[in-house]
């Protein structure tokens, strides 16, 4: 495909955005009074309401053009049939098959791939078991308490997301802990808390060479040997990789290696091996139940036309805005604590996956990609950053969530949450004019002078897009089926695009830098052929650092 901008249903949308990019969305609401019906659906128990766009009638259909195009159904056909698509890889990208459990047979390389998935998930559920009945115990006969995941990037924000978003469904005889930085403050943090006689480490990485995980792990292993010297530390340590070699090396029996495979994305693979610490804390019943959401969100994105087809529709959207508007960001806010760790999980989803510049041609890309995805809690954001979404001028196209069903028993305290969410949704879109700001000033006793003084900083100009996610409840299948729809999002605006989405060359260069840079702080002679800055930074460090 050539650049999508040289498409005409891209030109007709450049001539739709010129006619509507400045109506008002309030006034749609006025004029069609089903617009809500019309622009929300529902899959499942997640509600998307996208009637607060920039929208008219003509925009989906028009969108949707542009998705066929682009041959969006036949490229989802290439993903979920095993075709090698991320070809900078040559790798299939199969996530979507560790959900599909009704499947027994898919083939890469003539290789049945469904055999090793169902194999592993029966590994997982008999060591799930072992640790939550007790039966698996440490070097001195305890059972476990604490479980420590050594991981970054994919091999940990999915997991400890999971985690914390499912916590109601967790086992209240486990701890769940998480180190991904190589700050020790944070290894320091972990190990104050926990007991090591009671402790499981799971030495999470897909490639077992990542050097913030692997350092961790020594120093792990060695803090373990220093606390319980002499002892068989065999328990303690199991991991999850597609490099098994690689960790009977750093010394984990084969029985402890839970593995995943090379057509798994790091940032896609908590469905995989690397979901066990969920798995242990909510059990391995509600991490099949995980996947199953998952798949049926699979399931909608493979059978809904694109206009009903909840992550088409919000893929279409975001293309919308960053092609035709010019956003450069999203954001990202739950108003839900046990999605307080979405926005970052969320964040590598999106940008290390459409944070791209060249297309699948090798051409540099001539139009915008990938957007600033970010974000936080929106009751806490309310406090901190919406100032700029009401009244800056960056154009922020937002998706909130809301929970229907709290998992606790303050009712009066979740109406208040849900009420912020929908104020802020309705006051985005809505805004303030200053004439209604003129009244009110008036009416409230100031001059005509000081009330034109003070409008205009008093106005709010509205027309903020947003979409709303209501979920039912944060269950193990709606988290599954929430996951998956971002996924699907992601995969698509990758279409559109021209790109490819599960490949992450730009992190690699830093990981080639570090090696030099790391040995010359620890020589004595530092090599001069860095650039002033680097040296100089260098430098200053080794005079700074603690003798
Ligand atoms: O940050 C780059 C990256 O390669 C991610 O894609 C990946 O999720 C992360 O590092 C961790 O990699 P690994 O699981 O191999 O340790």
């Amino acid at each position: 495909m050539n650049s999508p901008t040289t498409l005409k249903e891209w030109q007709l949308l450049q001539i739709h955005q010129q006619t509507i990019g400045h109506q008002s969305i309030a006034c749609e609401f006025t004029k069609n009074p089903n617009r809500f019906n019309q622009l929300s659906l529902a899959v499942g128990e997640i509600l998307l309401d996208y009637s607060k766009n920039q929208i008219t009638s003509e925009t989906l259909p028009l969108l949707c053009q542009l998705a066929d195009a682009c041959n969006l159904k036949s490229k989802m056909t290439a993903l979920f049939s095993g075709a090698p698509i991320n070809h900078t890889e040559k790798r299939p990208v199969l996530h979507a098959a560790l959900r599909d459990l009704t499947k027994n047979e898919l083939y890469v390389n003539q290789h049945n791939i469904m055999q090793d998935i169902h194999h592993t998930l029966k590994k997982m559920h008999t060591f799930t078991d072992q640790i939550r009945d007790q039966t698996w115990r440490g070097c001195t006969g305890k059972p476990i308490t604490d479980i420590v995941t050594v991981g970054i990037g994919g091999s940990h924000l999915g997991p400890q997301m999971a985690t914390q978003a499912l916590s109601e469904y967790a086992t209240d005889k486990l701890r769940c802990h998480f180190i991904s930085n190589i700050d020790s403050a944070h290894l320091d943090e972990v190990l104050n808390q926990i007991n090591p006689e009671t402790s499981l480490f799971i030495i999470s990485s897909k490639t077992f060479s990542t050097i913030e995980t692997l350092t961790n792990a020594k120093t792990i292993r060695a803090w373990m040997n220093q606390k319980l010297p002499s002892l068989d530390l065999t328990k303690h340590f199991v991991a999850i990789t597609a490099k098994p070699k690689k960790a009977q090396e750093f010394g984990i029996p084969e029985q402890q290696i839970f593995t995943l495979w090379d057509w798994v994305g790091g940032r896609y693979s908590v469905w995989s091996a690397i979901g066990l610490p969920l798995a242990l804390m909510i059990g391995m019943p509600n991490f099949l139940k995980f996947l199953e959401g998952a798949h049926a969100m699979d399931q909608h994105f493979q059978t809904a036309a694109f206009s009903e087809n909840m992550p088409v529709i919000m893929a279409l959207l975001g293309i919308w805005y960053i092609n035709f508007f010019g956003a450069t960001s999203h954001a990202i806010i739950p108003y839900a604590h046990s999605l307080s760790y979405l926005p970052t999980y969320l964040q590598q989803a999106d940008m290390e996956s459409n944070g791209k510049c060249t297309t699948q041609m090798g051409k540099n890309a001539d139009y915008a990609t990938g957007p600033i995805l970010w974000g936080e809690q929106g009751i806490n954001g309310q406090h901190a950053f919406y100032q700029l979404l009401h009244q800056g001028n960056h154009l922020t196209p937002i998706d909130f969530m809301l929970v229907a069903e709290s998992s606790k028993n303050f009712q009066h305290q979740h109406d208040i949450l849900i009420a912020s969410g929908l104020s802020q949704s309705q006051a985005l879109m809505c805004g303030k004019s200053t004439e209604e700001i003129i009244t009110e000033l008036l009416a409230a006793g100031f001059s005509e002078t000081e009330a034109h003084l003070l409008a205009p900083h008093k106005t709010i100009p509205g027309n903020r897009p947003n979409n709303v996610l209501f979920i039912k409840k944060i269950t193990p299948f709606n988290l599954g089926s929430l996951l998956a729809l971002y996924e699907h999002k992601i995969f698509v605006q990758g279409i559109i695009w021209n790109i490819n989405s599960f490949d992450q060359w730009g992190v690699e260069l830093g990981k080639q830098l570090l090696p030099p840079i790391l040995s010359d702080l620890k020589n004595s002679q530092t090599n001069t052929t860095y650039d002033a800055s680097t040296l100089g930074l260098i430098n200053h460090y080794k005079k700074n650092r603690a003798q």
